[in-house]
């Protein structure tokens, strides 16, 4: 009875001692791979660099209530920790840029070193002012987007026609841009081509060239629709969020 007992206490023990190396080895293993910054790209460092150096900082009061994240990019960092930098964490590959309302000022180039940043899924530029410029044309080639918010930003000219390349895109927002226009057969093309839309604002954007039937080819099941102000007879039956 009694070594019964003992041998017992040998295995709560011991399996006190398991418990506790399991306990530890958990802790030193969070510690170490809690949120560890992946290491950036140089490629995407490198695009990332040249992008903001085609860009100035606006500072006048229109913008005040922007901040310049910008700012705090530096080529003797890692990328992945700038503000507004998203990277995937196993590849380092970014994933996601985030500069609405970074006081942006300059033209966007139709070769724009944004265009490189292949692993790219959201890319949110608005509330910047890119001075009436075109959406590149080579934002085709970012086929891995889901998001794109381009709204408030000052851009002008057509939409790309190519803009319906982008087949994973759930959310465009190009809204607030007045100078834009979008173009009878691109709207079709984009209707008919971009099968997972789900939100599509194009508030102050010129649509007079649209015409309403393209809204029957939606292949998607849109959610959000927003087109204040588009200079557009919309049929009753199109959902509308006011
Ligand atoms: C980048 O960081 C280094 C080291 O912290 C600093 O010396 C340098 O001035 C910074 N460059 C810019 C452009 O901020
Ligand atoms: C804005 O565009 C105009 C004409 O297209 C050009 O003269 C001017 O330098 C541009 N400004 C900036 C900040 O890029
Ligand atoms: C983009 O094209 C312009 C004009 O064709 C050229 O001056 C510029 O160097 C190009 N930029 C890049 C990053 O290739
Ligand atoms: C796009 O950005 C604007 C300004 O930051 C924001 O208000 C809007 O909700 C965004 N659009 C979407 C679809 O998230
Ligand atoms: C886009 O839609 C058009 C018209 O439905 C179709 O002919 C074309 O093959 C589609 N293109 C792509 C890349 O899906
Ligand atoms: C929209 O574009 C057309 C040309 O396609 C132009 O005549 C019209 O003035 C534009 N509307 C606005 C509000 O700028």
């Amino acid at each position: 009875m009694g070594k019964f007992i003992w041998l017992c206490q040998i295995r709560s023990l011991l399996f006190v001692l398991f418990f506790l190396s399991v306990v530890d080895c958990c802790l030193s293993l969070s510690s170490s791979s809690l949120n560890p910054t992946p290491s950036c790209l140089p490629e995407d460092t490198s695009a990332l660099l040249q992008f903001k150096n085609t860009m100035s900082i606006d500072d006048s009061a229109f913008y005040s209530y922007c901040y310049p994240k910008t700012n705090s990019w530096n080529e003797s960092t890692n990328c992945c920790s700038w503000e507004g930098v998203t990277c995937e964490k196993a590849t380092g590959q970014v994933i996601s840029l985030d500069l609405t309302c970074s006081k942006l000022v300059g033209s966007l180039s139709p070769n724009t070193t944004l265009v490189r940043l292949r692993g790219l899924k959201r890319l949110d530029l608005s509330l910047n002012n890119f001075n009436a410029s075109s959406i590149p044309s080579g934002f085709n080639q970012l086929i891995s987007l889901t998001h794109l918010n381009l709204s408030g930003s000052y851009l002008g000219g057509s939409v790309p026609l190519n803009i319906y390349l982008l087949s994973k895109l759930i959310s465009l927002d190009l809204s607030g841009n007045d100078q834009l226009k979008f173009d009878s057969h691109g709207f079709d093309m984009l209707t008919r081509n971009l099968s997972k839309l789900e939100n599509l604002l194009l508030d102050s954007v010129n649509m007079s060239d649209v015409v309403p039937t393209s809204f029957m080819n939606f292949r998607s099941s849109l959610k959000r629709l927003s087109l204040e102000f588009c200079d557009l007879n919309i049929p009753a039956w199109v959902p509308r969020v006011c």
